[in-house]
Order: C-alpha cells, then sequence, then structure tokens
C-alpha cells in the first residue's frame, strides 16, 4: 500500500509540484507512454546528407520492396501547402528541389515497426548536386544573407558621447548554440477520426502552433485538427516551434494511410535535425569617463540563424532588448543581423537571444576593466539600472531592483571577502588558481511580440465539488500546472487535490500562444484567477440566496462559508449542490490579455514589458593550471522573485537555468565542419553539465520586494531568468586563467570556456 503523503494546504507557497509521485514511480505519460492503438504505423524520416545542393533524383525502388513498409511520403503527397515557416514562409515541410542544412527532412517512410521504417530510410537513393556551404554568420552577412533586414535599437547621441569618453575599448565576443538537450526527444502521435479529423498528441511548447500549421499542410480547417499535450519532458524552447514539424508529418501520415501514425525522433535524430540556441558573433565598442561611467555602447551582432527563419527574428529582437543587461548607458547604437547559413535553422532556447546579447555587454566591460586597470565589478557596480533611468527601448524602469541584489548579495556575502580569499589561495598556491566574478541581470517578461501576451482558461466545478481546469499552460517540468492548482486553491479557497489541470488541449483552450517566454504562469495563472473569481462570486450569490444575508458579509474560506467573518454550517459540497439545484453555471471559461504594453517597430520604442526580473550573483571557481580542468566551488545569488508562490518549485527553476546557463559557457560545444555537418551530434563528444559540474555550494537568497501586480500573486517569472546568470561562469574563469597567466587576453571573447581553451589561455 502506498502511505498517502500528508495533504498540503493550499496556500503554503512551498506547495510540492502535483506531478512529483508519478515522475518517480515512472507513471507520466509522455508521447512514447500513450498506449498504442492498433494499428499503429511507426515513421522514420529520410534527410539531406549535404549542407546545401540541389536534389537530382530520389530513387525509392528499393524502399518499396522491404517486408513491412506500408508508405513513403514526400512532398509530392501534401495536399495544401508545402510550408512550416512560423513567421517567414519558407520552410517546406520536406525538401523539393533543393536541400539548405543537413538533416533536413526529404521524405518519411510508414512501417509496421520502428526498425523496419528505420533501416527502409537507408535505402533511398538520393543524388545531388553540391552547392558551396555557408556556416559562418559573418561570411553570410557579406554576401547579403539575411533573413530580415538588421534592426537597430538607439537612444542618445553617438557622436557627441563618443568625444566625452575618457576610455574608449573595441573588442569582439563570440557565443557558441546549446543544444536543448530535453530527456524526451521530439515526437508526436496523431490519430485519424470520422470525416478527416485528426487528433494529435504533441511533445510541443505551441498547441495552436502545430494545429495551424497542420491545417495549413493537410489543406483542412483548424477546427478539424485537435493537438493535445499532456506534458513534455523538457522543451527549454526547443518545442516552441520545432516541435510543428513532426506533428505535422504525423498528422500528415494519418490522413494519408487512415492509420494512427507515430513519429519519435531518436536522440542523434533529433540533435542532427532539429536547430538550437542561435550561435552569435559580435562587435562592440564601448566608453566610459573617468568616473568609470558608461557613456556609449556600440554593437553588432551577427546571429547565426541556420537555413530557415524559423523564431530567429523574434530571438534578434530581443537580444536589442537585452543588450545593456542591468546597466544604464545613455547613448546607445546597437544592430542586429539575422544571417541565413546552412546548418538546422536555429531557434529559441532559455533566454531567447537575450543571453547572447548580455554576454557581449559583459564581455565590454570585462575587456575595459583590464584595460583601464579595475575590477569588472566597479563597472558594474557603477552603471546599475536604477529607477527613473530609461532602456533603450523607451521603455522607463520602474521598481528596479538591480541595487537591491546587488546590496543584498554584498551584505550576505562580501565580495571583499571572497577576494581576499581568493587573493590569499593564490599567492599560496603555484598549481591551482582561483577566479570571481559577479554577474547582475536584469530581463523583460512578456513576449516582445505584444499581441502574443494573451491566454485563456476553462475551469468546471463539476456536481460532487471537483475540479477541472484547462488552460493554455503546457507543463514542461517548469511546475506551471502546480501554480495553476495554486491559483484556483486559493481564489476558490478549497483543497489542492479537489482540482486536476487537464492536458492542454485545443479544442478546450483555442488560439493558443506557446508556453514560452517565461510568462506562461502569469498570462495563464491570471486567466485561471478572472474564471474563479466569476465562479467564487455565482457561488456567494447562491448562498445568500440560502442564508438570506447580503452578498457583501459573505466569505469562501477552507471549504466552507463565512458569514461576517464566523463560519456557517455550509460545506464547499453542499454549496455546489445547492448551486446545481438552482441551476447555476458551474464552468467559466476566461480570457487575460496583459494590459499596458505597447512597442512601435517604426520606432524601436514602446512599453513591451510587464515587467523586469532583476538579480546579482557572484561566482568562485578554482582551476587546475597543469590540467586545465576547473571546479566551481561556489554560486551565491540574491534574485528577485517578487512575492513567491511556490518556493520549492521557484528554486528548482534557479538552480536548473543556473546549471543550464553554466554548461553553455562551460562545455556545451557544437562543432560544425566547413560542410555544415554537426561533428558533436552525440552525448560522447557534445558534453552538458553533470553532478560533477554543479558549483559545490549554489547559495540562493530570495530578496523580499512586493513584487508586481501584473505577476500572478505578485510572483515574479522565474522559467528563464536564472539562465543568464550562466554568463558569469566565463568570466570567473577568466579572471583565474589571468591570476596564472597575467598576459593572457583572448583575440575574442568566445564562449564556452572549456577546459581545452583553459588549458591553452594558461600557456598562451
Ligand atoms: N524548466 C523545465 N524543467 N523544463 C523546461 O523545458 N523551459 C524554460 C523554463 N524552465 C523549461 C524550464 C523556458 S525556455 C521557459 S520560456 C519557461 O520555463 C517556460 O515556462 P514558464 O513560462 O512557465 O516559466
Ligand atoms: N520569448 C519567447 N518566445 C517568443 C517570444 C519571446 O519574447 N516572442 C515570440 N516567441
Ligand atoms: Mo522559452 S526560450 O521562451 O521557450
Amino acid at each position: 500500500m502506498v502511505k498517502k503523503i500528508k495533504e498540503i494546504p493550499t496556500h503554503i507557497p512551498s506547495m510540492k509540484n502535483i506531478d512529483s509521485h508519478s515522475h518517480v514511480r515512472g507513471e507520466s505519460i509522455y508521447i512514447d507512454d500513450i498506449p498504442e492503438a492498433q494499428g499503429t504505423l511507426y515513421t522514420a524520416v529520410c534527410t539531406s546528407t549535404i549542407a546545401h545542393g540541389k536534389i537530382i533524383s530520389v530513387n525509392y525502388k528499393e524502399v518499396l520492396k522491404k517486408e513491412g513498409v506500408i508508405q513513403i511520403i514526400n512532398h509530392h503527397d501534401i495536399p495544401g501547402e508545402n510550408q512550416i515557416g512560423g513567421i517567414i514562409p519558407d520552410e517546406p515541410l520536406f525538401a523539393d528541389k533543393e536541400v539548405h542544412y543537413q538533416g533536413q527532412p526529404i521524405a518519411m517512410v510508414l512501417a509496421t515497426t520502428e526498425a523496419i521504417a528505420r533501416a527502409a530510410v537507408h535505402l533511398i537513393k538520393i543524388k545531388y548536386k553540391e552547392l558551396p556551404a555557408i556556416v559562418d554568420p559573418i561570411e553570410a552577412y557579406k554576401k547579403g544573407n539575411l533573413h530580415i533586414p538588421s534592426r537597430t535599437f538607439s537612444l542618445g547621441k553617438m557622436d557627441k558621447a563618443w568625444k566625452q569618453c575618457e576610455y574608449i575599448i573595441e573588442g569582439k565576443a563570440d557565443t557558441d548554440g546549446q543544444e536543448h538537450l530535453y530527456l524526451e526527444t521530439q515526437g508526436a502521435y496523431a490519430f485519424p477520426n470520422e470525416n478527416g479529423h485528426i487528433t494529435i498528441a504533441s511533445s510541443t511548447q505551441g498547441p495552436t502552433a502545430l494545429q495551424r500549421t497542420a491545417a495549413k499542410v493537410l489543406n483542412i480547417p483548424m477546427h478539424k485538427i485537435e493537438v493535445d499535450v499532456r506534458r513534455l519532458g523538457g522543451g527549454f524552447g526547443g518545442k516552441e516551434d520545432q516541435a510543428t514539424a513532426w506533428g505535422v508529418m504525423a498528422a500528415l501520415g494519418a490522413t494519408i494511410t487512415r492509420q494512427p501514425v507515430k513519429l519519435i525522433l531518436h536522440r542523434m535524430d533529433d540533435m542532427k535535425m532539429t536547430g538550437k540556441r542561435n550561435p552569435y558573433r559580435s562587435t562592440y565598442k564601448i566608453g566610459l569617463d573617468k568616473q568609470l561611467n558608461i557613456l556609449a555602447y556600440e554593437a553588432d551582432y551577427y546571429q547565426n540563424a541556420g537555413a530557415a527563419a524559423d523564431l530567429s527574428p523574434a530571438i534578434l529582437e530581443r537580444t536589442l532588448f537585452h543588450s545593456t543587461n542591468a546597466y544604464y548607458v545613455p547613448n546607445v547604437k546597437v544592430t542586429a543581423h539575422s544571417c541565413i547559413t546552412n546548418i538546422p535553422p536555429n531557434t529559441a532556447f532559455r533566454g531567447f537571444g537575450g543571453p547572447q546579447g548580455m554576454f557581449v555587454m559583459e564581455a565590454a566591460i570585462a575587456k575595459a576593466a583590464r584595460k583601464i586597470g579595475v575590477k569588472s565589478r566597479a563597472i558594474q557596480q557603477q552603471n546599475l539600472l536604477n529607477n527613473g533611468h530609461v532602456f533603450p527601448y523607451g521603455q522607463k524602469v520602474e521598481e528596479c531592483e538591480a541595487i537591491a541584489t546587488w546590496k543584498g548579495l554584498e551584505k550576505k556575502h562580501p565580495l571583499k571577502a571572497i577576494q581576499q580569499n581568493i587573493d590569499q589561495f593564490n599567492a599560496e598556491n603555484i598549481h591551482y588558481k582561483k577566479g570571481m566574478a559577479v554577474m547582475p541581470i536584469c530581463f523583460g517578461i512578456s513576449f516582445t511580440n505584444t499581441p502574443m501576451n494573451n491566454a485563456r482558461a476553462l475551469v468546471h466545478i463539476y456536481q460532487d465539488g471537483s475540479i477541472g481546469i484547462s488552460t493554455a499552460a503546457v507543463e514542461m517540468g517548469q511546475g506551471v500546472n502546480t501554480k495553476m492548482v495554486q491559483v484556483a486553491a486559493k481564489i476558490l479557497s478549497v483543497h489542492a487535490d479537489r482540482i486536476k489541470i487537464e492536458s492542454t488541449n485545443t479544442t478546450r483552450i483555442a488560439n493558443t500562444s506557446p508556453s514560452a517566454a517565461s510568462a506562461t504562469a502569469d498570462l495563464n495563472g491570471k486567466a485561471v484567477a478572472m474564471a474563479c473569481e466569476v465562479l467564487k462570486k455565482r457561488l456567494l450569490k447562491v448562498a445568500a440566496k440560502i442564508l438570506k444575508v447580503k452578498i457583501t458579509e459573505l466569505r469562501l474560506k477552507d471549504e466552507r462559508i463565512l458569514v461576517k467573518n464566523s463560519p456557517v454550517k455550509i460545506a464547499w459540497q453542499t454549496l455546489i449542490q445547492e448551486a446545481m439545484l438552482q441551476r447555476v453555471n458551474l464552468s467559466e471559461h476566461a480570457h487575460y490579455a496583459t494590459p499596458k504594453i505597447h512597442f512601435d517597430k517604426n520606432k524601436e520604442k514602446g512599453h513591451p514589458f510587464a515587467y523586469h526580473v532583476y538579480g546579482t550573483a557572484v561566482f568562485e571557481v578554482t582551476i587546475d593550471c597543469i590540467r586545465g580542468r576547473y571546479e566551481f566551488d561556489a554560486v551565491k545569488v540574491v534574485h528577485d522573485f517578487g512575492t513567491s508562490m511556490n518556493r520549492i518549485i521557484d528554486l528548482g527553476q534557479m538552480e536548473g537555468g543556473l546549471v543550464q546557463g553554466m554548461g553553455w559557457m562551460m562545455m556545451e560545444e557544437l562543432i560544425y565542419n566547413k560542410n555544415g555537418r554537426l561533428l558533436s551530434n552525440a552525448l560522447s563528444t557534445y558534453k552538458i553539465p553533470d553532478i560533477y559540474s554543479v558549483p559545490k555550494e549554489v547559495d540562493v537568497t530570495f530578496l523580499n520586494t512586493d513584487g508586481n501586480d501584473m505577476a500572478i500573486f505578485k510572483s515574479k517569472a522565474v522559467g528563464e531568468p536564472p539562465l543568464l546568470y550562466g554568463i558569469g561562469a566565463y568570466f570567473a574563469l577568466l579572471d583565474a586563467v589571468q591570476q596564472f597567466n597575467p598576459n593572457f587576453e583572448p583575440e575574442t571573447y568566445h564562449a564556452p570556456f572549456t577546459p581545452e581553451k583553459v588549458l591553452m589561455g594558461l600557456y598562451g
């Protein structure tokens, strides 16, 4: 017998993730766990083996002879448009005459077993005429290969500002891409229904994106397609847009064969075929006065977008939004270029272009600090944002916690003391050196594309008093469903175990924005709150009628009705039954759209974000100067969670995001050769942080702030911001290397700072 875990009262801000039991027992259902329907066909995708070229011929003869092969599907078989591009229609589902990256889908094979399908793909013979491939974004830029016209954000007067600078420093900063490595690879399972209707179970962050695209490809109206998402084994942005292709393929297969079709990518295929965090190459120029005020900042970002635009144009925008990180710079001119290259289309990844822009700013500060002969943190602290400042995009800085988190960190972990310990250690050790870096962050919450900031919730109270909630939120491990339970439990004042969160389903909640931009809990939580408020009002009206009192005298508290704050004998279930007798509607559908936000793309000015999240972290690292290996001794963070509604979940997001960001900066090396082949295409060659790469100490302090009303229960968004701290890892490593080799100054600050690069830096 399983012991029933003691019920956690609903409003306690540490409610456990509602999935934790089924997760640890292996009972949670992902795409591959859905019980298989009879007649299910299995899919393997045939992809381009070259990065750029023309398709001369495709020969399927051998495939069709293979026993168990049921169907081959390529661009000829598409009833509607052969087009899946989300922002720009530049991406065919199946390549037709040309291929633009290695791993681009050309056809799919449906077979009675997965093994047959996978073996059959190798029997397809394709002849290409190879064309030159470009993998470097600057090379692409020079050839004029851009997805969209370049964009510039500017503030102040540059010419005048440069003249006032005491110090002007120029440099280059590059960041590599990052593989999402969600535990559950991309996948979908499509079922044909009557009259050409299709149900698609998908591992997607964007159910509506899949529904809309499948409708376009199948040439049927959206109402004939139902997308259902139970949960994701991680998304991290990799399934915001790039889950679509596989869902559409499964739906296409099911439409053509009238049989259920399952498509799940194997890990190496997923790594080969899908896009990653956009690598960037950048140049910058920074100017400071004698007091270390940053007076001017200029940068050019060359985004490696890959062969199709995907979400890169939106990602590019966030690079510009976060170009000055947590600092006030009065004169700014930053320009971003979305470069077309022959690698898989890159895509959303936690931070969405923001981290790439912030790295450049931190590189500029680090290089300036070295030239001037001060610590980076002297420049960082001097220029922190404060209320009354303005961001380069015109939004006023309000409720700013940049200085508060910095001071909070200083107070709890005096930086001077940390530095003294490090200095002493370095004086006493020859073959080990320590370094440190401080990393302040600032991240804007809202989709930068204003119209996307909306969500809906459908709340049913069943006649037995139990509750079912549907929203547009997709659970991907970030704990959003638990937060939705908390919202409803608090407003209706019922126990959490009365509430069930339904799958995310386009038939119950239509026209969803993807679960992304860290805004899922805010947008959907607000919608749940609105629906519950309406239901509560209806129920209180029922109670008022029974008790013959004014509705204003009534409250719901812990599943009871209170009259003027004293409990009466109407329990929750009785109230619901009474409402049924009175024929009161116990269902509500609510719509929330973030108020106040706007942005004018012509002027590149506006108020795009509901609010900002702030924080400051300090990193301490020890490097082994013989081997180049290193270990992070500690990361100490003071973070602005607002009033956290769930400290367990928020702490989990903090720790996970931090380590994921550190992995990007430390070890995750995506290597494409000049023919566009991904060489680090497996976990043997692509290293992600394991438990040994986690800092020995991670100390997270929740800054006590009021939070912001635009955040659900004033609990600020927490999904992406922690990843940004990871950038500090690069600069702590740089500091440590320079302790051993004071002459080391990289030509280009290039993350990740792998042990190999550390070693070369030590002796370079
Ligand atoms: N945490 C887990 N465990 N798994 C994920 O896939 N995705 C991240 C972040 N935290 C992710 C995660 C990304 S990229 C985003 S945008 C947010 O969660 C999305 O969820 P939220 O809007 O509810 O914060
Ligand atoms: N963040 C994440 N995903 C997005 C955004 C954004 O700002 N805009 C469009 N998709
Ligand atoms: Mo997150 S990159 O907005 O899915």
